[in-house]
């Protein structure tokens, strides 16, 4: 890389590093999207967490763009006036004609620069703007479709701040100024950019497409019907046709994933120039078993909420017991939970045909609307709080009872030491403990509850969390938060605190759930109709073995699928304690593999595409550029190839080598790969030296 000639009189890998050189160069990014400081769902956590890298290479010239939602505003914005004069004199502009815009950093980690529009201010403008977008994209918008309205009004203050924009930057020597839209909702504003011909190179990623989503949620067998699907009769054809036309009028069009590719080139007849996949910002800790221990201090905290969920029904060993969850946006069918809990009825059977003493507790976690806790569930943990304290009073009795009684010589009887009164106020809690109903299987009061995808699906399979069930499921109608008052945890600790993620995606352009728990080291267990999951099979040979299990839901039948995930959520069941701590050490190898500092490259390549579509003459530097792209294997590879060693059916202790105790082993330079450098080539990531080859797709079959 340090060959590289210049640039604009500054070697353009500097550029990579230091943002202070694209400032000087002129390279700015303006990054669209509905999602900037607005969580909805996975295209937050692609902005977000891209932050870092991203502003290490466009320094203060990286801003966000997104709608203001004045709730997260209030607590991720720290609001104030931008110190860059253009982005200043564009904002003042637009106020004078009465749009509200707010500036200020995102309070993240880079802590970028954000311009957010309250569209509300610009909503007597609709109509004429749906004229303007008709004149001039032949698109029409229907009154009644809100979503497509808001697209409208953010798209075309989108359209006005790039405007305005490029105005004040005209006199500057350079201007290299790319805009990069995400989805359909900030479509609008690619499209009029584009026909209005303005000096901007665009991006346009697609994170799922809007035809893709809607058959998916319904029954049709939509990746062997992908060539005759059609918008038309489904109401979204103006939505989709804003899709369509994004992805034509962009320089460079992108997808997250190889078979949202596909999907794309069938559905928007546009094939992606360039395939980029989402990464993380993955917490390296300066131990590596740092992680485990968090995982040990998480699960601490759920088994506290389970003691008082399951209480007079707790009869159950939580050292035997193993947390299982699915979560995310509230897709059913989409998201795959009708087949978790299929096959969550069929490991009941399962571990109750074998007689097995491990419990499992499956928690869904899924947003949808409700009318606050209920009262069981909070009643329950309000009994555990007290029995906990009762105990911890007696506790404290019984101490300075021995403590006297020693001190004087004498040896302690029981009947000195536990008291009739402390026994009399335990049984008032255990009384109070007993319960006639069973332990609730939703946390909420559940709006809708007759007709929940989730809960109907539940009563149908009959897990009702009776003390003969090995699973035990609780549904959280509502994303995790720390200030929750009855499972206090954000997602993260909940997370690790976890053993297994389950996504039996159906339609998952990318997955970051999975991705998410590979990254904190906790197995989990995808599909090949997700992009994660491909991209796994991919690049990880025997992911089974890293503790990422792909269920195949693209050639097999539903039942097959079914058999196959139970069989996975069996299997892992079996692990020993140390086998799970073995496969955790594995998984958290991967995490690598799934950081920005390694996956960056394809959004890093994806600008200078769509730059150099509009500024041919830094066709050489691209040129040059490109043979940063060809580097060495990943180094989270084993060093050398896994041997094939004989297969017995199931990994004994003596099947893991030093290779599965990172700690024990020379702790490789942490510091080194943290660097931002133009990352390796993805190469196939062997199996783990130690694993046993398994003949069968079961990880760890007995
Ligand atoms: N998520 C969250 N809180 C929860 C459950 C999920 O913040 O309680 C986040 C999760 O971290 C992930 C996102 O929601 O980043 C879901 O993204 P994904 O790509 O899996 O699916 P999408 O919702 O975009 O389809
Ligand atoms: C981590 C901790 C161990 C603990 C283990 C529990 O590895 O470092 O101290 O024993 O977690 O694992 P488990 O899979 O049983 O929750
Ligand atoms: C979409 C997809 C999800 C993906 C996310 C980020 O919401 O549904 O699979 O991970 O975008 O790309």
């Amino acid at each position: 890389a340090k060959s590289l000639k210049t640039f604009q009189g500054i070697q353009f890998d500097q550029c990579l590093d230091d943002g202070e050189k694209a400032e000087q160069v002129g390279k700015w990014l303006l990054e669209v999207s509905w999602e900037v400081a607005n969580k909805v769902g996975g295209i937050y956590t692609v902005i977000r967490s891209k932050v870092p890298i991203t502003k290490k290479e466009y320094g203060n010239n990286y801003i966000c763009i997104g709608p203001y939602n004045e709730a997260f505003v209030r607590t991720e914005v720290e609001i104030g006036e931008s110190n860059i004069g253009a982005i200043r004199a564009t904002v003042r502009e637009m106020k004078r004609y009465g749009i509200h815009v707010v500036t200020g950093n995102w309070l993240i980690e880079g802590y970028p620069q954000v311009v957010l529009f309250d569209i509300s201010s610009a909503s007597h403008r609709l109509d004429s703007w749906k004229g303007d977008f008709f004149q001039y994209a032949h698109i029409g918008i229907p009154y009644h479709d809100r979503e497509a309205n808001d697209a409208i009004l953010f798209g075309f203050c989108v359209f006005w701040f790039i405007g305005t924009f490029l105005e004040q930057l005209k006199y500057d020597e350079h201007r290299y100024v790319t805009a990069h839209f995400h989805e359909w909702l900030a479509g609008v504003g690619l499209v009029m950019t584009r026909l209005r011909g303005y000096d901007c190179a665009l991006v346009f990623t697609t994170h799922a497409t809007l035809l893709g989503r809607y058959l998916c949620a319904g029954s049709t067998d939509f990746y062997n019907k992908l060539s005759s699907a059609k918008a038309g009769d489904r109401q979204i054809y103006h939505r989709y046709c804003i899709e369509r036309a994004a992805a034509s009028c962009a320089h460079v069009f992108t997808t997250v994933s190889k078979i949202t590719g596909i999907e794309a080139e069938h559905l928007l007849n546009k094939r992606p120039d360039i395939l980029t996949p989402n990464g993380l910002s993955v917490k390296q800790f300066a131990a590596l078993h740092e992680f485990q221990n968090l995982h040990a201090q998480n699960k601490e905290k759920l088994n506290a909420f389970l003691r008082g969920h399951f209480f007079g029904h707790y009869d159950f060993d939580l050292d035997k017991t193993l947390y299982f969850f699915i979560a995310g946006r509230y897709e059913f069918t989409n998201k795959g939970a009708d087949m978790f809990i299929e096959s969550l009825a069929r490991l009941n059977h399962m571990l109750k045909a074998v007689g097995s003493d491990v419990t499992i507790v499956a928690f869904l976690i899924f947003p949808a609307p409700t009318n606050n806790f209920n009262v069981e569930s909070l009643r329950g943990q309000s009994i555990a709080k007290m029995l906990r304290d009762t105990v911890q009073n007696v506790q404290g009795e019984i101490g300075k009872r021995l403590y006297e009684i020693c001190l004087k010589g004498h040896i302690p009887n029981p009947d000195q030491v536990l008291k009739n009164e402390d026994l009399v106020e335990l049984k008032k809690c255990i009384f109070a403990s007993q319960r006639s109903s069973l332990p609730p299987i939703c946390t909420h009061n559940v709006v809708d509850d007759n007709t929940d995808p989730i809960l109907c699906a539940l009563r149908r399979c009959q897990l009702f969390n009776n003390r003969s069930d090995r699973v035990k499921v609780i549904f959280h109608p509502e994303f995790l938060r720390s200030t929750s008052p009855l499972l206090p945890m954000d997602y993260e600790e909940f997370v690790r605190g976890c053993h297994l993620g389950v996504f039996p995606s159906y339609y998952e352009p990318w997955g970051y759930t999975p991705a998410e728990c590979t990254v904190m080291g906790v197995p989990s267990i995808t599909t090949n109709l997700s992009g994660f999951g491909c991209f796994m099979e991919e690049h990880v040979s025997e992911s089974n073995s890293y503790g990422i299990y792909v269920v195949d839901r693209r050639y097999k039948s539903a039942e097959e699928s079914c058999q196959q995930l139970t069989q996975y959520m069996f299997d892992f069941s079996q692990l020993s304690r140390r086998q799970r701590i073995i496969l955790r050490n594995r998984t958290e190898r991967l995490s690598e593999l799934l950081d920005w500092n390694t996956l960056g490259i394809y959004y890093y390549k994806a600008r200078q595409l769509a730059l150099q579509r509009i500024h041919p003459e830094i066709d050489e530097q691209m040129m040059k550029i490109s043979q940063v792209f060809h580097v060495s294997r990943a180094s989270s590879a084993p060093s050398s190839p896994g041997a094939s060693r004989s297969s017995t059916p199931a990994p004994t202790e003596e099947d893991y080598s030093e290779e599965d105790y990172p700690d024990e082993q020379k702790t490789p330079d942490i510091e080194a790969k943290r660097e931002y450098h133009p990352p390796p080539p993805i190469e196939k990531i062997p199996r783990p030296q130690s694993a046993v080859r398994n003949p069968t797709n079961s990880p760890f079959k007995r």
